[in-house]
């Protein structure tokens, strides 16, 4: 199914719950605060397994607030998994309980992770986090790649005046450990989502200057269309970085549905305002023509926010 701008929806980014155990500065919310209960765990499977009926994604990332938060976590990969419909199962987290779920996480079908790590300096780590468990994710990392995760890549947020100056820490250490880096820009967060603009200005730092750097310096440059345009870097060092930055180039790439854990469904990280909610339609047992009509309504609002 394709949005007025062409865009096709080729993947979906699912919050399974609100719940976190960290507290990170710079904390986006997902661009959602649900407003009823969450989906239960046969509600997210069963809507899973109605989204790739109807618009035939094949990826899915699984979001929260923090997704290992949720306790019937392994279940739903599992179920999503036992679908068969999703080719490309991943979870973005925050690594604190990875350590303890890595292991069944893998045996349930979870194919990919991404872990938030704008820092390996232990202080620095517990102000961005608000958790002093810099040790405990390194080990949830160690304990992923052991149990077969690839690839496994690191979010690294660059903010100015906080880690702006562990950029080259973090690529070495993807470079020794294969990881893959995702250098992102900060973007705002609107306060009606619990942001506060002050903290943007103190902290945004554009990051075009450091991806013309990296380009110079790569062996290889890659621009993934299918995901927001997003360039990659292939490094001397072995490296891999991609770059994440809001721009109309990057909104134009964009092929992503939002599913917020109370099942709103959405068209953008900044509009979940123009979402619809699926709930009831999911508790009445519509029909797949009515599920249909509700993903064309949000899919029709999809608009570029740059
Ligand atoms: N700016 C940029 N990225 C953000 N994330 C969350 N909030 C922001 C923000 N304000 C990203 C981080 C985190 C993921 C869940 O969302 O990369 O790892």
């Amino acid at each position: 199914m394709k949005d007025k701008c062409n865009r096709e929806i080729k993947h979906l980014r699912f919050s399974i719950t609100s719940k976190c155990n960290y507290n990170c500065i710079y904390c986006d919310q997902e661009g959602f605060i649900p407003k009823t209960s969450e989906l239960t765990v046969d509600e997210i499977t069963k809507l899973c397994k109605i989204l790739a009926e109807i618009l035939h994604v094949t990826r899915i990332k699984f979001t929260g607030g923090e997704p290992l938060c949720r306790e019937e976590i392994v279940q739903i990969i599992k179920n999503v998994s036992d679908l068969h419909l999703y080719k490309d199962i991943s979870m973005t987290t925050n690594g604190l309980l990875l350590y303890e779920k890595a292991e069944e996480l893998y045996k349930a079908g979870l194919n990919r992770i991404n872990v938030s790590l704008s820092s390996l300096n232990p202080e620095l780590y517990k102000k961005i986090y608000g958790s002093d468990s810099l040790e405990i994710v390194l080990k949830g990392l160690k304990k992923a790649k052991e149990v077969g995760f690839n690839p496994i890549k690191l979010n690294f947020v660059l903010m100015k005046g906080l880690n702006d100056g562990e950029l080259d820490n973090l690529i070495e250490f993807c470079g020794i450990n294969n990881y893959i880096l995702q250098l992102i820009e900060l973007h705002e967060v609107s306060d009606a989502i619990g942001g506060n603009g002050d903290f943007y200005k103190r902290h945004h730092l554009d990051v075009k200057p450091i991806i013309e750097e990296l380009e110079s310096k790569a062996k290889e440059t890659i621009t993934r269309g299918s995901m927001q345009n997003r360039k990659v870097f292939k490094l001397n060092n072995s490296a891999v970085v991609e770059t994440i930055t809001p721009s109309h180039e990057f909104c134009m790439g964009c092929t992503k549905l939002r599913v917020g854990c109370d099942g709103n469904l959405f068209g953008c990280l900044y509009r979940s305002d123009l979402g619809k909610n699926i709930k009831e339609a999911l508790r009445n047992h519509h029909s797949l023509s009515k599920y249909e009509q509700i993903v064309k309504q949000v899919v029709d609002s999809r608009e570029p926010y740059y």
